[in-house]
């Protein structure tokens, strides 16, 4: 295949689907729509104006919210659909492991369904043949071969998709976000798969929430929101942006939620406490002492609580809670901890909690404060996971773990 052309390119596409109400509910609407010629759809623009271009060996994600389009951006690779405009062009042999029930015909055995993938790729029953035994070692498939598919659990079905998707040497691989309902095992054992496609040059589509694995695995990203583009570029930026933007609209709600008086998320009790003193503001502030919500590993964090005090207070104490996104409390300091004393509180106020250099790699943490009475028994106002902080970390060299400890090696022999 020549390099200099692109195996993928998207060309100002839209896609535009025509959703029809199911049922005409009123006798004015049914009226309504006996005297139009055809029944009124409502317009909907899963994708708009979308342009990007794929080169061999590149590997591309597509990263958004739910709905903002990218399984259909799939589908129009796969010609599953057609753009309503634009101009859409693959090259070279293109296996999709796309949503859940495509690809397979459900009366049909995992047996019957190689063989019928395999010839709509172009491969012949003795071609699929030779290759079977590969794809039910990969798939771990067993005994269910020869099952109905309709029969097999998510799990299963997705096992063989895969295996079948990439025993066909194609020279595009386009994975949706399925993968995830394999079990752990699997998982690793598809992700080494596609690792191991990159390397040899084939091009990469994926699909995906985890954002930490596109980070690995694209060179390129775009990010679709409801169907349009709103970053596209190198994978790190992209999803950079997308974070920043996912957090900011966090904030949003909580604050919203926290106006509101609304002190229940999930089922759990985000504020709690009695208010004698209450927590106002909370703010991230960077070395200038200008307020931030994305750090890098190893910048210096002031953590700024504004209070007001309806009454005077003797020795309260301020404190932090620092939360992993997946749950886990890494940290909390406390003012009596650190044997800060503070004699009393009346009026507003504010207490810092400087960081000098965050040790925390890139991801998504929540932080928590509270103000308690000097036994630290009685929250007067205790902010449950109601903040957050998003951490980027320059290089690959940081990639691995949550914390950057800073140890220096060394070697001996
Ligand atoms: N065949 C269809 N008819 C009508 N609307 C559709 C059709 N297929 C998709 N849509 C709509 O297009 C939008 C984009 O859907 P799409 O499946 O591409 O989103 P997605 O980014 O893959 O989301 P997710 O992260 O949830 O998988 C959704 O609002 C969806 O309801
Ligand atoms: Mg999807």
């Amino acid at each position: 295949m020549e390099t200099s052309q692109p195996v993928i390119s998207f060309e100002n596409v839209s896609k535009r689907f025509v959703l029809y109400r199911e049922k005409r509910n009123s006798i004015q609407e049914q009226v309504a729509g006996l005297l139009r010629p055809r029944a009124h759809g409502e317009e909907f623009w899963a994708l708009r104006d979308v342009s990007f271009q794929v080169k061999r060996g590149e590997s591309i994600g597509l990263v958004g919210h739910n709905g903002a389009g990218k399984s259909t951006a799939l589908k129009l690779m796969t010609r599953i659909l057609n753009p309503t405009s634009g101009n859409v062009a693959m090259r070279g042999r293109v296996a999709a492991l796309l949503e859940l029930g495509s690809g397979f015909h459900p009366d049909l055995s995992g047996r019957e369904n190689v063989f019928l993938n395999g010839s709509l790729m172009g491969f012949s029953r003795r071609d699929m043949q030779t290759r079977l035994e590969e794809i039910v070692d990969f798939s771990g498939i067993g005994e269910f071969l020869d099952m109905e598919v309709k029969n097999y659990s998510s799990g299963m079905y997705t096992r063989l998709a895969f295996a079948v998707a990439t025993a066909v040497d194609p020279d595009v691989l386009i994975t949706d976000e399925v993968l995830a309902v394999g079990d752990e095992a699997f998982q690793r054992k598809c992700m080494e798969r596609i690792f191991s496609f990159r390397q040899m040059g084939k091009t990469i589509v994926f699909v995906s929430h985890g954002l930490d694995t596109v980070r690995l695995l694209c060179d390129q990203a775009i990010w679709l929101e409801r169907g349009v583009p709103r970053s596209y570029g190198d994978a790190n930026d992209v999803i950079d942006d997308y974070l920043m933007e996912v957090n900011r609209q966090e904030q949003e709600q909580l604050e919203k939620r926290r106006a509101s008086g609304e002190s229940f998320a999930g089922g759990q009790l985000m504020r709690r406490g009695s208010r004698e003193v209450e927590i106002v503001q909370v703010e991230l502030l960077d070395r200038h002492g200008t307020r931030q919500q994305v750090f890098q590993t190893h910048d210096p964090v002031t953590i700024r609580m504004h209070y007001v005090a309806h009454q005077s207070i003797h020795n309260p104490v301020f404190g932090i809670g620092l939360h992993h996104e997946g749950g886990l409390w890494l940290s909390g300091p406390n003012t009596n901890f650190d044997g800060m004393d503070i004699p009393l509180v009346s009026g507003t106020g504010y207490v810092d909690y400087a960081i000098p250099s965050l040790v925390l790699l890139s991801g998504r943490y929540m932080l928590s404060v509270a103000v308690y009475d000097n036994s630290m028994l009685h929250p007067f106002d205790h902010h449950e996971k109601m903040y957050r902080l998003v951490v980027q970390s320059g290089g690959l060299r940081d990639r691995f773990g949550t914390l950057s400890l800073r140890g220096t090696w060394g070697v001996k022999n």
